[in-house]
């Protein structure tokens, strides 16, 4: 489906965030993953379990049911589900069959993220998680939180193509974190088996609106705009602004510095989460930052919904004019259709095997 082959969704052997970690506790909670409803809780001893959010019973959603010790209580007829997935009892009947059991998830919890495996448990591998200094969670001099929880009409790629060019800053975001610069600026790209990187190093440019009255500075400023794109669903960027090289007294001087992390996860072939989390220098009030980020966070998630609208409502969906600013985005479309691509020859295979 849109803007992958037809029938390709998303990669399904990878990790994605379901939930901050501070959401899971005692009472079941329901989130969709590629499709599938997922109900999250929290063992007796804190552990957070991942579980098929639908009885397989007559379907009925798992998540309102209770918790009785470790175990899942269907609340339709009481059938309970341990946290690996067994069924550990049927009220109507003694006997248990052994088949009776629903999916039990690989779960991981980093920072505040919750992150779930999407795919076989076989190939669940915690080393395929960005790490905490990949992502500059390590520096020294910052303070993170995280903000934003939205389940979005629409769906995850147009989120992450929104992710993959940021020259819509110029535009989208003109009154408050945009430039002209972020669109004329060459982009620096670079790829590595685990990233996708893009980099814009902004010259003696006007300040962004957002922050052309704060600082004692007002000046022409660099800036640097960074995001690493960790497949299939994780981003993590840099926004720096420095006064330039040349200036008498203060050259160099950084007067702004942002983190920014933005988790989008395919919930259903429609929708998706969309979890942002912010990171700033430990002299700026993070609750500040936010409120003013709110405003760009908010213009991209209209403009997923807007474009989500457009595409189910046409008839046909022409191909896209794309130009050589596309470049990037259309990578990272590609590195995730090549992805779907080998889950569904290792799938084939071992279909093939099966019946021979
Ligand atoms: S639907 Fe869950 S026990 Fe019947
Ligand atoms: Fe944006």
């Amino acid at each position: 489906m849109y803007p992958f082959k037809p029938g390709s969704f998303a990669v399904r052997n990878a990790w994605y965030v379901l939930a901050w970690a501070d959401e899971i506790g005692r009472t079941p909670l329901e989130r969709w993953l590629l499709g599938e409803p997922v109900a999250l809780y929290r063992k007796e001893n804190g552990t957070a379990v991942a579980v098929s959010g639908r009885c397989p019973h007559r379907h009925f959603p798992l998540a309102q049911g209770c918790l009785r010790g470790d175990e899942l209580v269907c609340g339709y007829h009481g059938i309970s589900f341990g946290p690996d997935g067994k069924c550990t009892g049927i009220p109507m009947q003694s006997h248990v069959p052994a088949a009776y059991r629903i999916r039990a998830y690989p779960v991981a919890e980093r920072w505040k993220w919750l992150w779930i495996w999407g795919g076989d448990p076989d190939l669940a591998d915690e080393a395929l998680l960005p790490t905490m200094e990949e992502i500059r969670m390590n520096e020294p001099g910052f303070h993170y939180a995280p903000f934003y929880f939205h389940e979005i009409e629409a769906r995850y790629q147009i989120l992450n193509d929104n992710l993959l060019d940021l020259s819509h800053l110029a535009f989208l975001h003109a009154s408050t974190i945009g430039q002209a610069a972020n669109a004329t600026t060459p982009e620096v790209r670079e790829e590595t088996p685990r990233r996708l990187t893009s980099r814009r190093e902004m010259k003696s440019v006007p300040r962004a609106p957002v922050s052309a009255s704060r600082n004692d500075y007002d000046g022409p400023v660099d800036r640097l705009s960074q995001m690493d794109f960790f497949f299939p669903g994780f981003h993590a960027g840099i926004d720096e602004t420095r006064i330039p090289a040349d200036h008498p007294e203060r050259g160099g001087e950084l007067i702004a510095a942002g983190r920014v992390y933005h988790a989008v996860t395919p919930a259903t072939k429609h929708s998706c989460y969309y979890f942002f989390a912010n990171g700033a220098l430990e002299s700026t009030p993070l609750e500040a930052k936010f409120e003013m980020l709110k405003v760009p966070v908010g213009e991209d998630i209209a403009a997923a919904v807007a474009i989500e609208r457009m595409i189910t409502r046409l008839q046909d969906v022409p191909g896209e004019y794309l130009l050589r600013n596309d470049t990037h985005a259309v990578r990272g479309r590609r590195i995730l259709q090549a992805m779907m691509d080998r889950e569904a020859g290792g799938e084939a295979r071992m279909a093939a095997s099966a019946a021979t």
